[in-house]
C-alpha cells in the first residue's frame, strides 16, 4: 500500500518516479544526441573536407573500415582536455583529437586508437594520450593486439609537459605490452619527433604512400641546423623507410589497401602470447610433392635464383606475406601457413647480393625471429649464403655487433624450428642460419647442399696454396685441388654424417617432410634458465 505524498506507481515490481516524465527522458536524449554529433563531427565539415581532398579518410572512417562491419564501440568519447593556457580554454577538441576503442577483425577482438587530425591537427595533449593509454591497458588485460593509427601534428605545444608525458606514458605500456600482445602501427599522415618512438617500439610499422611521413626533425629544423634541402617525402615518406632505413615494414599505396594489408597481416598472427594463430583451412595437400622444386636450385653454385620461388611452392596455396620486402633483400622474412598454421620464414636470398648477410639482413631477420618467439609462430629457415659480407664499411658499421643478433635471437627462440639447407651453407653463416647447434629441432638438406667453412674456389686455394705455387701446370691442379675439396666438403653428407643434418631430402618432398617435422614439434617444450633478462646485442 501506498499513500500520500510519497506514493509510486509501480510497474512489473519497478517504481516509477511520478516526477520523471517522458520530456524529461526525452531532453536528456536529445543532450546526448548532440553531445555524441559533436564528438562524431571531429573539427567539423571544413577540416573533414580538407582531410578528404588530401586523400585521407578521418580517424572514424578508417576504423570502419579496418573492422568487422559494425563491431566498433568506442570508448571515452566524451572525454575533454583540461589545458587553459594559450587560448586553450576556448579551444573545443571533440573526442580530444583521438578516437578509441574496440571491434573485431574477422570476428577476432582488437583494441584499436584513430588520430583525428581534424581536431588540433591529431596533436597530443594529456588527455589524448590519456585515452591512447586505457586502450592499450584495457588490450593487454584482456590479450587483444593493438592497432594504432597514426595522423598527428605532434605533441600540442600548449600543453608543455602534459604533452610529453603522455609519450612517455604510452612508450611506457608499448614496451610493456611488447611479446604480450601484438602491436600494429600505421601511420597514415605526420608523425613527427618523439612520437615516432612509440611506433618503433611496436612490432609492425605500416604507412601510406605519399600522405605518411616520419622523422625526429623535420625539413625546416635541418635546414636550419645542416644546411641540408630536402623534402618531407624524400626526408621520411613511406618509400624512404621501407627500402633506406628499413623503420616500415609494410608500405602500400592509399588508404583502402593499407587497411585491406592490415586485415591480412592480422590474420596470420595470434591474439596474445598464450595463444596461437588461427587455424586456416587450406585446400593444400599437405602431401604434396612438388617436381618443380628440382629445377630450381642452378648447377653452378653461384647462379642466382629466387629463393621465394621455393617459398610458393611449399607452403598452402602458393600464399605468403613478405615483411620488409624492400629492405635488405639479401634476406626475405615472410609469413604462410603450412596445414592451416600460421609460420614464419626466413630465407637467404640468392637473387640479391647472393644472399649475403650484412649488418641490415641480421637486423631485419632478428626483429622477425624474435616476434615469431614471443607469438608463438614456429620458424622455417631455408639456407643459400656464402657467408657475411667482407668490406670495410661492414666492419666498421658493427658487423660484429649486429651480425651477432641473428645467432642471439635464433638461439634465444624456444618456438618449433625447421631448417632447409638449399646449396651454400658456408662459414658462419652455417652456423647462424638456424643451424642444430643453435638449437634447431630438425634440419634438412636438399642434395645440392654445401656445408663447409668456405666455398671450394677459396678454400683450395689456401689449403693446397704451395702444391699449386709449385705445379707444372697450376691450372690444371687448381682444378683438381677444387674438385677434390667438392668432392670431400661441398656436399651436406659430411654433416648429416655427424647428424648436424636429420636427413638430405628430395627437394620435391619438402612440403610434407616439413609439415610432419611441424606436426611432430607441435608439443615442443623448451624452458630457459632462470634470469631477469638476456641481453641482445643491439
Ligand atoms: C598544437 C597543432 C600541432 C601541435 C598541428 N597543430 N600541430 N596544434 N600542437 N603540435 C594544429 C595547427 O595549428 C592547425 O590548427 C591544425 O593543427 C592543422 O595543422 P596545419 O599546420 O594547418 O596542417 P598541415 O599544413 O597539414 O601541417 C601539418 C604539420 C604541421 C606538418 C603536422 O601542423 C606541423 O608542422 N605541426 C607541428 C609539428 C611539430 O613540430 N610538432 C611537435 C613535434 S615534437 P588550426 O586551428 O589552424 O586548424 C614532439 C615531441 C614529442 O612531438 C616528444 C616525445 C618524447
Amino acid at each position: 500500500m501506498h499513500h500520500g505524498a510519497f506514493a509510486r506507481h509501480y510497474q512489473h515490481g519497478i517504481p516509477i518516479d511520478p516526477i520523471r516524465t517522458v520530456s524529461y527522458m526525452d531532453e536528456k536524449l536529445k543532450e546526448l544526441s548532440e553531445r555524441r554529433a559533436k564528438v562524431l563531427g571531429g573539427g567539423g565539415p571544413k577540416r573533414v573536407a580538407a582531410q578528404h581532398e588530401k586523400g585521407k579518410m578521418t580517424a572514424r572512417e578508417r576504423i570502419e573500415s579496418l573492422l568487422d562491419p559494425g563491431s566498433f564501440t568506442e570508448i571515452d568519447a566524451f572525454v575533454e582536455h583540461r589545458c587553459t593556457v594559450l587560448g586553450m580554454s576556448e579551444v573545443e577538441a571533440p573526442g580530444e583529437g583521438v578516437v578509441t576503442g574496440y571491434g573485431t577483425i574477422d570476428g577476432r577482438l582488437v583494441y584499436v586508437f584513430a588520430q583525428d587530425f581534424t581536431v588540433i591537427g591529431g596533436s597530443l595533449g594529456e588527455m589524448h594520450a590519456a585515452k591512447i593509454v586505457k586502450a592499450m591497458d584495457m588490450a593487454v588485460k584482456v590479450g587483444a593486439p593493438v592497432i594504432g593509427i597514426n595522423d598527428s601534428g605532434g605533441a600540442r605545444i600548449q600543453e608543455g609537459v602534459d604533452a610529453l608525458c603522455g609519450y612517455g606514458d604510452i612508450f611506457y605500456r608499448n614496451v610493456k605490452a611488447s611479446g604480450v600482445v601484438p602491436q600494429i602501427s600505421v601511420i597514415m599522415g605526420p608523425c613527427a619527433g618523439g612520437a615516432v618512438y612509440s611506433p618503433a617500439l611496436t612490432d609492425f610499422v605500416i604507412m601510406t604512400e605519399k600522405t605518411a611521413n616520419m622523422f625526429i626533425t623535420g625539413p625546416q629544423v635541418i635546414k636550419a641546423v645542416t644546411g641540408e634541402d630536402v623534402s618531407a617525402e624524400a626526408l621520411g615518406g613511406a618509400h624512404v623507410h621501407a627500402a633506406t632505413s628499413g623503420v616500415a615494414h609494410l608500405t602500400y599505396p592509399n588508404e583502402a589497401e593499407t587497411i585491406a594489408g592490415i586485415r591480412r597481416l592480422f590474420s596470420f598472427l595470434p591474439s596474445n602470447n598464450i595463444e596461437d594463430a588461427p587455424l586456416v583451412a587450406s585446400s593444400d595437400d599437405v602431401a604434396r610433392i612438388d617436381a618443380a622444386l628440382e629445377e630450381i636450385v642452378p648447377e653452378s653454385p653461384t647462379k642466382p635464383f629466387d629463393v621465394r620461388d621455393v617459398i610458393v611452392r611449399v607452403f598452402d596455396g602458393g600464399d605468403y606475406l613478405e615483411i620488409q620486402p624492400l629492405y635488405a633483400q639479401n634476406i626475405v622474412t615472410c609469413f604462410a601457413r603450412l596445414g592451416g598454421r600460421t609460420v614464419g620464414i626466413i630465407a637467404n636470398q640468392p637473387k640479391y647480393m647472393a644472399g649475403v648477410l650484412d649488418i641490415n639482413a641480421s637486423d631485419k631477420a632478428a626483429h622477425f625471429i624474435r616476434f615469431c618467439d614471443a607469438f608463438n609462430i614456429p620458424l622455417v629457415t631455408f639456407v643459400d649464403t656464402g657467408g657475411y659480407l667482407p668490406g670495410v664499411g661492414q666492419e666498421h658499421g658493427g658487423v660484429i655487433r649486429h651480425g651477432a643478433k641473428i645467432l642471439y635471437a635464433y638461439s634465444e627462440a624456444t618456438v618449433p624450428k625447421l631448417t632447409v639447407i638449399l646449396r651454400k651453407a658456408y662459414g658462419g653463416a652455417y652456423i647462424a642460419m638456424c643451424s642444430r647447434h643453435l638449437g634447431a629441432d630438425q634440419v634438412f638438406a636438399w642434395p645440392t647442399a654445401e656445408i663447409a667453412v668456405m666455398g671450394p674456389d677459396g678454400a683450395a686455394n689456401i689449403i693446397f696454396k704451395k702444391e699449386i705455387e709449385e705445379a707444372a701446370d697450376p691450372v690444371a691442379v687448381r682444378k683438381e685441388k677444387i674438385a677434390e675439396y667438392k668432392h670431400n666438403f661441398a656436399n651436406p653428407y659430411t654433416a648429416a654424417a655427424r647428424g648436424y643434418v636429420d636427413d638430405v631430402i628430395d627437394p620435391a618432398e619438402t612440403r610434407p617432410r616439413l609439415y610432419r617435422a611441424l606436426q611432430m614439434l607441435l608439443g615442443k617444450r623448451e624452458q630457459g634458465p632462470a634470469r631477469k633478462h638476456g641481453n641482445i646485442p643491439v
